[in-house]
């Protein structure tokens, strides 16, 4: 595997800050924020000569004049206060491309520090809708896993199902005084929904109603049978809903342990916090108090209610030593809304007062606003169902094909339209900072223009185009000139793949590799308009074919990693 060029540079300027007798580690490089002065720079002298209170720029200068740029780049020019600015060289920029072209990798490494990680995703409640609310976890989960696992970690996945929620209480209620057969028959999530809905709004007015539902949850956590039963018939139901999803979606789980799974584990957990000091008696309930942070001194994590029942956190604990015990996972990572936040601070809390090393960490995200700006998830029950929407993408995605491109085989336009539609979805969500709220809008993920996955199949499919002109595949590669201005930008960008995917992975966000494709399509389109590629002749042509059979492997093997499927024709 080749270095990319931000690790090249890293590497020179370490050996020149030493030779100037300066801490190595300070020579961070990054890609440039504005190209018009170099590919990269760094910003080494600036924080060095602060520290020693000298000047930067003179600093800058002698680091410069220890760098040794090679047939890499230029000599380092020295810019504003102090930055180091590093223009790549055009022949070395194609060598590199050669290499990259054999790459089947794209530039990416492996990590030298592979991980053991456990990626609890999705996790949706049985006996209740699995709305858009849940895509971004579905999506953002797998899209991590995917990436994970390329970088050279042992990835887990755990779809952590509530199956053990007070929801039961209330359909189990429903289920034995409102069931309507018939309905089940037809639509058995609706019926559910329905079940659950009626029976928290009686709630809402009788207590009597409250006070059975209760009963039916008591019930069924003691293992009555009749209740036990039902319940089964509910998980199957649901399971079957959310596997069609599921597939559709290319999504799937090593594991899938829900939360019924630890019940049995709670009540010992309790016992041995409280035996061990860990827990304290607090009104009746137990609870792990964290006196020594601040943020959570008000706040303790509640682990058994005073009436004898278990919380979610309960079962999140349960289900760490359960982890811890099986897999011996470095990380465990929860893909889960922004809103359960301090849940998720109170259990990783917690299990550090239970002694647990695991890194543990909460990849939080934002909601989905529809196109008025609201909350499209919302409690009152007009969520948006997640197959509904699905099949509208993909059947958006068909009248989109069916206007584009009306003459391909009904086969494969269904195929398309799966991919397309599919892929804009997933792409929406990815594309976004896992923190901000985006509005779902179908003309934009749908839209040929811009940063979607339309456009970035669409650029996928102009370069197999070219390949299905030409009459056949690359072949094996040869020399590599490029000196077009936009060749080199092209290229360049290409070599940054290896560098964006392991950033991914640093604050679990997608979107930067998301962003990074968006720009690759944008430079392979203006190469393409810039650059005529077939008949350009002899060592010219054979190196634009190069550059565009790269530019599909990266969009491949960058969509791929999001999750997000390429068509060869659309
Ligand atoms: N079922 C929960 C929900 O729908 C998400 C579970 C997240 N994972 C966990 N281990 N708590 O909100």
């Amino acid at each position: 595997m080749s270095a990319t060029p931000q690790a090249v540079l890293t590497k020179r300027l370490h050996a020149a800050l030493v030779a100037c007798g300066l801490p190595p580690e300070r020579g961070e490089v990054t890609a440039a924020a504005d190209t018009r002065f170099g590919d990269y720079q760094a910003n080494a002298a600036m924080v060095l000569a602060k520290e020693a209170k000298t000047n930067p720029r003179e600093l800058a200068a002698r680091i410069a004049g220890y760098f040794e740029a090679g047939d890499i780049c230029l000599k380092p020019e020295i810019a504003g206060p102090g930055f180091l600015n590093f223009r790549l060289k055009p022949p070395w920029v194609s060598g590199q491309l050669r290499a990259l072209a054999d790459e089947a990798r794209c530039g990416v490494s492996a990590t030298k520090n592979p991980l053991r990680i456990i990626i609890d995703f999705s996790s949706p409640n049985i006996a209740k809708p699995m709305h858009v609310g849940h895509i971004r976890s579905t999506i953002l989960g797998h899209a991590l896993a995917r990436i994970a696992r390329f970088a050279g970690h042992e990835v887990v996945t755990d779809n952590h199902l509530g199956d053990w929620g007070t929801q039961f209480g209330k359909v189990l209620h429903g289920w034995k005084h409102l069931l309507d057969r018939d309905a089940l028959e037809r639509n058995p999530i609706a019926e559910m929904t329905r079940l659950y809905r009626e029976v928290n709004a009686l709630e809402q007015t009788d207590p009597a109603v409250h006070k059975a539902a209760r009963e039916e949850l008591v019930k069924l956590q003691q293992g009555d049978p009749e209740n036990r039963a039902i319940w089964e018939q509910l998980v199957d139901l649901s399971w079957a809903e959310f596997a069609g999803i599921y597939e559709k979606l290319g999504v799937d789980f090593d594991e899938r342990l829900g939360e019924s799974f630890y019940h049995p584990a709670l009540a010992p957990l309790v016992d041995q916090l409280l035996a061990a000091g860990t827990a304290q008696i607090s009104e009746g309930a137990a609870c792990i108090f964290f006196p020594d942070i601040p943020a959570l001194t008000e706040k303790p994590c509640l682990i058994r209610k005073s009436d004898g029942g278990f919380l979610y956190a309960t079962t999140d604990l349960a289900t760490i030593e359960y982890r811890i015990e099986r897999w011996d996972p470095q990380a465990i990572w929860y893909v889960a809304g922004a809103p359960q936040q301090l849940h998720f601070q109170q259990v990783f809390a917690a299990a550090r007062r239970m002694g647990v090393g695991t890194q543990l960490e909460h990849v939080a995200f934002g909601s989905i606003l529809g196109e008025d700006h609201k909350l499209m998830k919302t409690r009152s029950g007009d969520n948006v169902p997640l197959r509904d929407l699905m099949d509208e993408a993909v059947s958006r995605a068909r009248a989109m094909i069916e206007a584009k491109n009306p003459e391909l085989p009904a086969e494969e336009k269904e195929h398309i339209a799966r991919v397309v539609g599919l892929g804009a979805v997933k792409y929406a969500e990815l594309s976004q900072h896992r923190m901000s709220d985006y509005v779902f809008s179908w003309s934009k993920m749908l839209s040929l223009q811009g940063n979607t996955a339309p456009y970035l199949q669409n650029a996928y499919v102009r370069v197999r185009s070219i390949f299905r002109k030409l009459g056949s595949e690359l072949g094996s590669v040869q020399e590599v000139v490029l000196t077009e201005p936009a060749e080199l930008a092209l290229a360049k960008k290409l070599l940054r793949f290896g560098e964006i995917v392991p950033l991914v992975l640093q604050d679990f966000r997608p979107n930067l590799l998301a962003n990074h494709l968006f720009e690759t399509a944008n430079a392979f389109h203006t190469f393409y308009e810039a650059c005529p590629v077939l008949k350009s002749g002899g060592v010219t042509e054979h190196s634009r074919l190069v550059l565009c059979a790269a530019t599909a492997r990266v969009l491949k093997q960058g969509l791929d990693l999001l999750g997000v499927q390429v068509p060869e024709r659309m």
